[in-house]
């Protein structure tokens, strides 16, 4: 009865190259299969053998505590630092290798050591308590992409400080509502910042997001962008004083493994946005395992992660994961597509990268860009891809493997969530058959299952809901300042069971098809259809860029498709090329999905992340006013365009 009917068929396979899969960490799915079953069965034994490869400070004397679940204890008595995890660990055996290769928006390039990075670093942590900054305090970061937002997150780490990190292309608004909830007393930011050939002025939005919050002691503002800034004498303090005079040496605090890491706000549809809670060594231990297999980093690896660390990717795919394992990672600051459509492709090429890691919604946009940006540069140094963020299509997933790839390099769509804390479901890039649309099986110490609204799991190929059946070390502990809501919505529906929030189906090969969010779901005379398996027959047409599909209200069936569409440019828009979608729609899954209107756009409205944002779409459809959470919004004027032209 609730079911989501699948509808999407893709038959095509991709395994590893026996290239790759050589020198591979992991490369024999009976391995793959062995590791999978202890995870399971014997989670302390395998847990503590991963845990074991992390310099302590004192040993755990237990491995998981899930008396009082919803929230899990690992690795209790155990004692840490995140920052030594990825500083001074590294010191003896790779000192001199660089840690973080950075280029700027205007071209200029750092290359910093490991040991630079833990001098910065301690200095950094050293000042920070010279302003009165202390284990436990929330620290605000507001940056964009420099090294010295990986030094606050790592400094604030070192001193046992909690830091928040808000993207730094959100507005003083929404940089308000996150420093009251999470209590901030300090924050972190820079003069500007660069963004398409311009200085975004972040201090000044601090500036407005504090006025008249006095818990806010201490600003320390990066010089980056030489903008002119307004200043507070008593509160504000350039980093280049802050640190000029401390000492490159700061003992790591010892934390406990359950300790408060971060709190990192993600956006509900609706109501505030919630502060997710993840704590040290559980987090520190999934973001290193996880890294280690997935990406399979190796000593001469560059790899380079796309995403902001103003999100979770950030945080656990730039900053912690990577450096972790002593990798290189690069970061770059600006804009995908400044001062022109291929940069992306020429930091691959002149950094060497290796390891690409992007989001499906750039992926889109480099298609709709062409191939020539991409040719123009020898990317032949790139051995693995990766996505993530949000479900990505066959068709765009078949470009990157051709033209991006080479057709040589494995992809890794992996599935995760900012309360996951790192990847549960992805290929094992030297083990997985990959299949275009699909994040093949879980990673080892997930036990994810797709089932009904009564829990019962379902039997292969039949939609339902994506549920984590068992604790894993990296999960959230909870939502900051409001642990009813996280019971509610992650746990209330099952009980025992981890709810996504996603809708899914498992394939008989036990490959996992993420099908979008259960509140997205569309519901045609009964028939429950997932977005994204309509949005990937429409995007298969030739001339279709991009496409959201939501439901709105219909008096014969329900609920009908209303689809918002962006062409390629090629192609006139007409009620001709409407028709030929509608068909092709109908083609290609069935009458049934049929859209019953197309609307055409140049853009959708999108957060700021690149996730499309579809609940504004369904009041667009509806033609309602749009209620909720506005905040994430990446550009307002694209959603009163698409009003405007209301048929
Ligand atoms: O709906 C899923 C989608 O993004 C959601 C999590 O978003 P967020 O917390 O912002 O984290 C994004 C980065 C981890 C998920 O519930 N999503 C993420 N990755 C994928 C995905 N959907 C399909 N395939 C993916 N690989």
């Amino acid at each position: 009865m609730n079911e989501i009917e699948s509808v999407l068929h893709e038959d095509r396979r991709f395994p590893p190259s026996a290239d790759f899969a050589a020198a591979a960490r992991l490369s024999d799915e009976a391995e793959y299969q062995r590791l999978y079953r202890q995870s399971i069965d014997d989670p302390d034994a395998y847990w503590s053998g991963v845990a074991g490869e992390l310099p302590w400070m004192e040993p755990w004397t237990q491995v998981l505590d899930w008396s009082e679940k919803p929230v899990a204890k690992w690795f209790i008595g155990g004692k840490l630092n995140a920052s030594a995890w990825c500083l001074d660990r590294h010191l003896a055996e790779r000192g001199d290798k660089t840690a973080i290769l950075w280029e700027g928006e205007p071209g200029d390039v750092r290359e910093i050591s490991y040991r630079e990075l833990h001098a910065d670093v301690s200095r950094f942590a050293n000042g920070l308590k010279a302003r009165g900054v202390k284990k436990g305090d929330r620290v605000v970061i507001y940056m964009p992409m420099i090294p010295e937002l990986a030094m606050a997150v790592l400094a604030c780490a070192r001193i046992g400080a909690i830091h928040s990190v808000v993207f730094g292309g959100f507005s003083a608004r929404a940089l308000r509502e996150r420093i009251e909830d999470g209590g901030c007393t300090a924050a972190i930011t820079c003069d500007g910042g660069w963004r398409r050939g311009k200085i975004l002025p972040l201090k000044q939005e601090v500036d407005e997001s504090i006025e008249g919050i006095d818990s806010v002691h201490t600003v320390v503002v990066v010089k980056r962008g030489a903008n002119d800034v307004e200043w507070d004498g008593r509160r504000d303090v350039w980093y280049h004083d802050l640190v000029a005079d401390q000492p490159a040496d700061c003992p790591p605090e010892p934390m406990d493994s359950e300790d408060p890491l971060f709190i990192l706000y993600t956006s509900g549809s609706t109501g505030k946005p919630k502060g997710i809670l993840h704590t040290t060594a559980g987090y520190m231990v999934g973001a290193y395992h996880s890294t280690k297999y997935v990406f399979d980093l190796r000593e001469d690896d560059v790899y380079w992660c796309t995403a902001d660390v103003g999100w979770i990717t950030g945080h656990s795919y730039i900053v912690y994961g990577p450096l972790a394992n002593g990798a290189t990672v690069l970061m770059y600051e600006g804009a995908p597509t400044t001062p022109h459509a291929g940069r992306f492709w020429e930091l691959c090429e002149k950094h060497g990268v290796t390891v690409f890691y992007t989001a499906p919604t750039a992926i889109r946009t480099f298609v709709r860009l062409g191939d020539e940006h991409v040719k123009k540069h020898d990317l032949s140094k790139l051995r693995l891809l990766g996505t993530v963020g949000e479900p990505i299509n066959p068709e765009a997933w078949m470009w990157y493997h051709r033209v991006v790839g080479g057709e040589r390099c494995p992809i890794v769509d992996t599935w995760w969530q900012t309360e996951t804390g790192g990847i549960m479901i992805t290929p094992l890039p030297g083990v997985t058959a990959t299949k275009p649309g699909s994040a093949t099986r879980p990673l080892m110490g997930v036990d994810a299952a797709i089932v009904d609204e009564d829990g019962n799991e379902l039997p292969p190929n039949h939609g339902g809901l994506l549920v984590i059946r068992k604790p894993w070390p990296s999960m959230l502990r909870g939502l900051w300042g409001d642990m009813d809501r996280y019971r509610e919505t992650y746990w209330a529906k099952f009980g025992d069971y981890y709810f996504a929030g996603d809708g899914a189906r498992r394939d008989e090969d036990g490959y996992f098809w993420i099908m979008g969010r259960v509140d997205d779901v569309i519901n045609v005379s009964g028939h429950r259809l997932s977005t994204m398996e309509v949005e990937s027959a429409l995007v298969s047409h030739e001339h279709v860029c991009e496409a959201a599909v939501v439901g709105r209200a219909d008096e014969v069936t329900g609920q009908a498709i209303c689809a918002f569409v962006t062409p390629d440019a090629s192609v006139t828009v007409d009620d001709g090329l409407r028709a030929a979608l509608m068909e092709h729609v109908a083609e290609e899954i069935g009458k049934l999905a049929r859209p019953a209107e197309i609307r055409f756009t140049n853009a959708l409205p999108k957060t700021r992340s690149g996730k499309i944002m579809r609940r504004l779409l369904r009041d667009v459809a509806e033609g309602r006013e749009t209620t909720g959470d506005m905040s994430t919004i990446e550009d307002l004027s694209v959603l009163a365009k698409l009003r405007e032209n209301q048929e």
